[in-house]
């Protein structure tokens, strides 16, 4: 079964945890970054929590070691299951996340090559194929690879075998969903829910591929 994950980047408290329990019957995760919880503030996490989804931490965490690992204590302390994490910060980083996740009974997602047209000046080249190897030897769970170049996809997952591959770009950014689902575990999708004007309609219909 392929995941749909909604991608919550809202600003607004009251209208992320409305969108999210309106959708939560049709999705198998929600995602949560910088614009909710600088906005809303972390107790977004406790309002989410009632969902019994997981609830994943997009914070795309890339810093020295010591650093990681105090914020990803405060991403699980907080109740999160997961963390997205960069994985250019190299091995001893992103194997911190990992370390503080798993002690958590959490996950960690490396960011191997991102979704969006200028991701290709530094990704292409042999790095999204070396970020997802460090993934893999650093013993993360997954990596997260762009909906928008399906090819890439295919690449990435020689690398990483049957771990997680977790994909944004779908809909507004121009990545096919039902070509991507096929691909990976996951899907991530914002815009094109939290934006309509009906989102639980629109995560039923996407839904589709998690049959
Ligand atoms: P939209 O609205 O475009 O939202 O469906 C996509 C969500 O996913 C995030 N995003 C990424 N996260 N690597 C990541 O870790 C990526 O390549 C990437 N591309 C998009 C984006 O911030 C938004 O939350």
């Amino acid at each position: 079964m392929t995941e749909l994950i909604l991608s919550l980047d809202l600003c607004d408290r009251r209208q992320a945890a409305s969108i999210a329990e309106s959708c939560a019957p049709y999705i198998d995760a929600v995602k949560v970054g910088y614009p909710l919880v600088l906005s809303a503030g972390l107790g977004i996490v406790q309002d989410l929590a009632g969902l019994g989804l997981p609830l994943i931490a997009d914070f795309k965490v890339a810093d020295i070691p010591n650093t990681n690992r105090l914020i990803c204590d405060a991403v699980f302390s907080a109740g999160f299951d997961a963390v997205i994490a960069h994985g250019f910060v190299g091995p001893d980083a992103v194997r911190t996340c990992v370390e503080v996740a798993h002690d958590r009974g959490g996950a960690v997602y490396v960011v191997a090559e991102m979704s969006h047209p200028g991701a290709v000046e530094f990704f292409h080249g042999g790095v999204a194929e070396r970020i997802a190897t460090l993934a893999v030897n650093c013993r993360a769970d997954g990596i997260i690879a762009p909906a928008t170049r399906p090819d890439r996809i295919g690449r990435l997952r020689e690398i990483v075998g049957r771990r997680t591959i977790y994909s944004p770009g779908v809909g507004t950014q121009g990545g096919d969903i039902d070509t991507v689902a096929g691909l990976v575990d996951g899907v991530i999708v914002g815009r094109s829910i939290y934006e309509a004007e009906d989102p639980a309609a629109e995560a039923k219909l996407l839904s589709r591929i998690r049959r």
